[in-house]
């Protein structure tokens, strides 16, 4: 059986308590993708972590995130992938962690919203 841990970023934007890197060890299937490790995290280790997601297909972007400082799509991203890259140990953190609202969910952005024009 293979196992993976995932380092992850855990912050509350609603308390003061400072962000931390928790470490969740789970074994894994080649078929499975990062978003499926996460869903079993929250289901199996910790009713608390918070995550977006959306589509599951990589069509939305919300499940956005980053793996060992790399921006990726955790419903796209293959573990097994992921650590014949990096190993079985990931640092999962938000893609943007100025704008953390908990653990890895980030304020939307609409910094481009002044552009459209609506009529
Ligand atoms: S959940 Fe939509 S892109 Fe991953």
């Amino acid at each position: 059986m293979n196992t993976i841990t995932l380092n992850i970023y855990r912050f509350n934007k609603e308390t003061v308590s400072p962000s931390i890197l928790q470490p969740f060890t789970l074994s894994y299937s080649n078929e499975e993708t990062l978003l499926d490790l996460l869903m079993r995290v929250l289901y199996e280790f910790d009713s608390t972590l918070a995550f977006d997601k959306n589509c599951r297909i990589g069509l939305c972007g919300s499940c956005r995130l980053k793996v060992n400082g790399k921006v990726m799509l955790a419903c796209s991203e293959n573990v097994a992938k992921l650590v014949s890259e990096f190993g079985n140990e990931l640092e999962i953190t938000p893609y943007n962690c100025t704008k953390v609202v908990r653990d890895l969910i980030v304020e939307p952005q609409f910094e481009n919203c002044s552009e459209i024009e609506v009529k």
